[in-house]
């Protein structure tokens, strides 16, 4: 799809440029029917939010409508183990957990504290703090104890969602936990449409850039780039 200049349905594929919605897209009529007309959020779901969007760092979160996207791909390939790779105050952790049965359990890594310390009583509220394992420590390190402790091949979801000049060795280490039709999840992967052209000197843009071409060349995988928030790859293992 063209991205700008859509002129019978304007709005739509903005939403790619402009970040994400906060399930809010005040400025985009299409973002906010989609929105209106598909959102069930949990009512922590929503307190959590609202706690969030108090944060400086509220832009960090995820979209709703594209937490409750990643929820349906939970429910769809009946996922009992996920990993967060950013879990930031956790709405999406939160999202995942409550799509997943009782024995559902998912990895959060997060390396801030005051995040961790936001997310906690919300997880409690909505009863699946037993579902979340909040890894508090930096991502890689928590990636390579899960590898070591023999769960490589285990995972049905990933969420890469932390620093972006670290996403491909992200991806690695998750192609290594997932397991055959498991789902990678990778956010941002359009950042703000930089990718289309890096500046010389922006280092994240040529990052990502590189990690998107090196995907769709990559034969271990079924690929989609997906027009959500600020752009989101499915990863299919093969
Ligand atoms: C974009 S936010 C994540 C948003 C979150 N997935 C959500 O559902 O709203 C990225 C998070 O990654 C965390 N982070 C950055 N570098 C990290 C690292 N090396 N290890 C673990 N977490 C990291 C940041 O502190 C931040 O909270």
């Amino acid at each position: 799809m063209k991205h700008s200049n859509n002129l019978r349905n304007p709005g739509v594929g903005k939403s790619a440029f402009v970040g994400k919605s906060h399930s809010g897209g005040k400025d985009d009529p299409v973002l906010q029917y989609v929105v209106n007309n598909s959102l069930r959020e949990h009512p922590v779901l929503t307190k959590l939010r609202l706690r969030t969007l108090e944060d400086p760092w509220s832009i960090m979160m995820v979209a709703s409508e594209q937490a409750q996207f990643m929820a349906n791909l939970i429910r769809l390939i009946n996922a009992t183990k996920a990993i967060e790779i950013g879990m930031y105050t956790g709405y999406n952790a939160l999202s995942m957990a409550l799509a997943m049965p009782e024995n559902g359990r998912v990895v959060a890594l997060e390396i801030e504290d005051t995040y961790v310390d936001i997310a906690t009583p919300f997880f409690k509220e909505a009863g699946v703090e037993n579902k979340i394992d909040v890894r508090h420590q930096i991502g890689m390190k928590t990636l390579n104890e899960l590898i070591a402790a023999g769960e490589a091949g285990t995972y049905d979801f990933v969420f890469i969602d932390a620093d972006k000049f670290n996403y491909d060795r992200y991806y690695e280490k998750s192609l290594e936990l997932i397991r055959t039709g498991g789902i990678i999840a990778i956010d941002n992967v359009l950042w703000s449409g930089r990718v289309v052209n890096p500046a010389p000197g922006d280092l994240t843009s040529q990052a990502l850039d590189a990690l998107n071409k090196k995907l769709h060349k990559d034969q271990r995988i079924d690929l989609s780039m997906l027009i959500v928030g600020d752009g989101l790859s499915l990863v299919i293992k093969r």
